[in-house]
């Protein structure tokens, strides 16, 4: 072991010099392939069995007095050096690069991707982008206000039931339209658009939105959705119509139909549920459309006149002869789609949960 120090014959300058000169090129040898710097300061630093102590015990004390300022010196001009070595980052880089074995292959990084459900938001949201429309967000935690009362739902409207919504704890001794609830649709965003701006407006709102509902395989108590807003003057339901239909054959192909069935929602009247002809069997029948030739994928309707009468009564807050939103001069559509459900038949995704799974095999489908 070179833990041995052997006795010192002369105390000499040039003897000691040597003697150094030695200890020193051991440490900077040991300094340049440094892997450990623990073991290397235990090695020299230690104080029972460091070299450093070795030295001292063997040297320092055999040393004739006329030699012992001589051998201090140079003995903490070695301390110095070890310590030096310990504390400069650039010794380690150093002695890490030298580590480094430049034949072994590399590290295989694989760039992200965006998620599938992120891509499906964007390719929706892009179809609106070029007809105009522009994005708006909303927060996921609402107030009873925006994702209900404004809405036009009435108080003991089942979907106002815990049943279906997840509310925020502790919020009884709050007026129940300041009441905080998870967003159960993006639909609030209709309201906060139109309270903030005037018509004409033309956006669409993608975002998550929360339900109390069991998982299975098509359904998850987070989703996500893409909400419409156009409102302006002489705005008709043929031109809701005309844009789906547009937009369903922009996101499934030309051949796409649609076709519009009367439907309830308490902001549109009137309301429809769109159907689009089956994409995996052209409308023939199938056991995707239960044989029907149909699918259904979206809500829609004319905004309600108590719609625009809830936004003027808040827009009259700050403006108290606001008539931005009179609907005798204005009338709107709105209309909101699931992304997941349309991201599933893009892709011919049998399970909403693979979604959410983080699975990189599933993933990796959509690099
Ligand atoms: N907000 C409705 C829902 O979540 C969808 C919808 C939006 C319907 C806009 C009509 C107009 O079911």
């Amino acid at each position: 072991m070179s833990e041995e120090i052997t006795a010192l014959q002369h105390f000499d300058d040039a003897s000691l010099d040597t003697a150094f000169a030695a200890l020193a090129e051991e440490a900077r040898l040991e300094t340049a392939s440094l892997t450990d710097p623990e073991a290397f300061r235990l090695h020299w630093l230690g104080r029972k069995q460091g070299r450093l102590k070795l030295i001292s015990e063997a040297w320092l004390k055999s040393a004739p007095p006329e030699a012992k300022k001589a051998l201090g010196i140079r003995f903490n001009q070695l301390k110095q050096q070890i310590e030096a070595a310990l504390e400069s980052p650039a010794t380690a880089t150093k002695s890490a690069v030298q580590g480094i074995d430049i034949t072994l292959p590399g590290t295989l990084r694989t760039p992200g991707i965006p998620h599938p459900l992120l891509k499906t938001m964007h390719e929706i949201v892009s179809v609106f982008h070029h007809l105009g429309y522009s994005t708006n967000l909303g927060p996921q935690v609402e107030s009873d206000f925006f994702n209900f009362e404004a809405l036009n739902f009435p108080p003991n409207h089942p979907a106002r039931d815990t049943q279906d919504t997840l509310v925020i704890a502790n919020q009884h001794s709050r007026p129940s339209r300041d009441r905080l609830l998870m967003r159960t649709h993006t639909s609030p965003v209709q309201i906060r658009t139109m309270i903030a701006q005037a018509p004409p407006i033309r956006i669409v709102i993608p975002g998550k939105v929360h339900r109390n509902d069991a998982a299975d395989a098509t359904h998850s108590p987070i989703f996500h959705q893409i909400e419409g807003l156009c409102v302006d003057t002489n705005i008709t339901f043929s031109d809701l119509k005309g844009t789906l239909d547009h937009a369903m054959k922009a996101l499934f192909g030309s051949d796409v139909k649609t076709r519009f069935f009367p439907s309830f929602f308490p902001f549109t009247e009137p309301s429809a549920d769109v159907q689009i002809s089956c994409i995996f069997c052209g409308g023939k029948g199938c056991r995707k459309c239960k044989h029907s030739g149909w699918i259904e994928l979206l809500g829609c309707g004319m905004v309600d006149p108590a719609v625009f009468a809830a936004v003027t009564a808040e827009r009259r807050k700050i403006n108290p002869s606001d008539d931005a939103y009179n609907p005798e001069k204005i009338t709107g559509f709105a209309f909101g789609m699931g992304v997941e459900r349309i991201a599933m038949m893009l892709h011919g995704v049998s399970d909403i949960g693979h979604f959410y799974s983080g699975d990189m095999r599933f993933l990796e489908q959509f690099a």
